[in-house]
């Protein structure tokens, strides 16, 4: 027995000596130390051997064991050595290479702009408000005095949900109600920015989705002044300090009265474009006095409490701000354009 275990030493010590790689060495640990090997074996036969050969064959097929798993130890960090030494020698690393650029991340366009509209807002005292993009029928028309079948509903083509009464929502107005029916009566100003959803057929002015930033400020003495002087403000900031502003009188029907807000055409300067659709002015926003159902619907009294509210379109803004010709450009992921800003 003594003599196999000598054998068995022999012959795993010269078949580890022709390893050459680390895929023959895990051959060889297998044939040599695994479950089934001739040494491994010799253990499970052990308590079959008379009794007083038990120690000395015992103690043997430890020392030959140990003898063999140092051996392949060895073997495994020679290996490595030799494999190492071999991509040093073959491989060249020129550290005078000019590095490479990294690529550097950058915001979105609306996300510029959105940030500069909250810096604008944020120091004339106006908190962000969040609301949800999916909103019941209520939120987004009823409360904002737009009754259902009301031929209102046409300016806004809404995608519905398969829950009746649920739908994506076509503007930020609905915001308004959320942050009402929060705070009545204390007095508000905030602003309301997030993506709305629309049925429309793209084109290079339309997107079916886009961001709006609402605006909305509640107080006792809330009048349209501080909505002229507000918004004007902001177009000043904005775009240019020097901007010539006009409010042209509208229909919403969540304010009374209502306007919009056109800035002089930076283009041509008011004289008349291709961009202006020769008129010389550029729509900004939609805005005006809330209305007192709005108000009322909002927790409000509307015998005492006043407010303004406006919605304007941020890529609207950064498209007249770069002279971007093209909506779709904001969602298609074109590195090109993206890269740009
Ligand atoms: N919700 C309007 C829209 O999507 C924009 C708007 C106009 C919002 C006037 C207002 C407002 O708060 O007073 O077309």
């Amino acid at each position: 027995m003594l003599e196999v275990l000598d054998q068995i030493e022999r012959e795993a010590l010269s078949a580890l000596d022709k390893v050459q790689d680390e895929e023959s060495l895990q051959h060889w640990k297998v044939v040599h130390l695994g479950r089934s090997s001739p040494l491994m074996t010799t253990f499970d036969r052990l308590g079959g051997l008379p009794k007083e050969e038990r120690p000395a064959i015992g103690r043997r097929a430890n020392e030959v064991k140990r003898v063999l798993e140092t051996s392949c130890n060895t073997r495994e960090e020679s290996l490595r050595q030799v494999f190492l030494l071999r991509t040093l020698r073959s491989e060249k690393l020129d550290v005078t290479l000019p590095g490479r650029w990294l690529t550097q991340g950058r915001l979105h366009p609306t996300t510029q702009t959105l940030r500069q509209i909250y810096r604008i807002f944020g120091d004339m005292g106006f908190q962000v408000y969040r609301s949800r993009e999916v909103e019941i029928d209520e939120y987004n028309f009823e409360l904002l005095n737009i009754p259902a079948h009301h031929p209102a509903r046409d300016m806004w083509d809404t995608f519905h949900t398969t829950t009746a009464g649920v739908a994506l929502r076509p503007h930020t107005s609905p915001g308004q109600i959320h942050v009402m029916r929060e705070y009545a009566p204390e007095p508000i100003r905030v602003i309301l920015p997030g993506m709305c959803y629309r049925y429309e057929q793209v084109s290079a002015r339309k997107e079916t989705q886009f961001n709006q930033v609402e605006g909305l400020a509640v107080g006792n003495e809330i009048t349209m002044g501080d909505l002229k002087g507000t918004l004007s403000d902001f177009a000043r900031r904005m775009f240019d300090h020097n901007v010539r502003i006009r409010f042209r009188a509208s229909h919403f029907p969540f304010t009374e009265p209502s306007a919009e807000m056109d800035i002089e055409c930076f283009l041509c300067g008011g004289v008349g474009c291709r961009v202006c659709q020769g008129s010389g002015w550029l729509e900004i926003l939609g805005c005006g006095m809330v209305h007192p159902t709005v108000l009322r619907n909002g927790g409000y009294d509307p015998r005492k409490s006043m407010g303004f509210a406006f919605g304007l379109g941020p890529e609207r803004i950064t498209m007249l701000r770069h002279h971007i010709e093209d909506i779709r450009y904001f969602w298609a992921n074109d590195m090109r354009f993206l890269e740009q800003f």
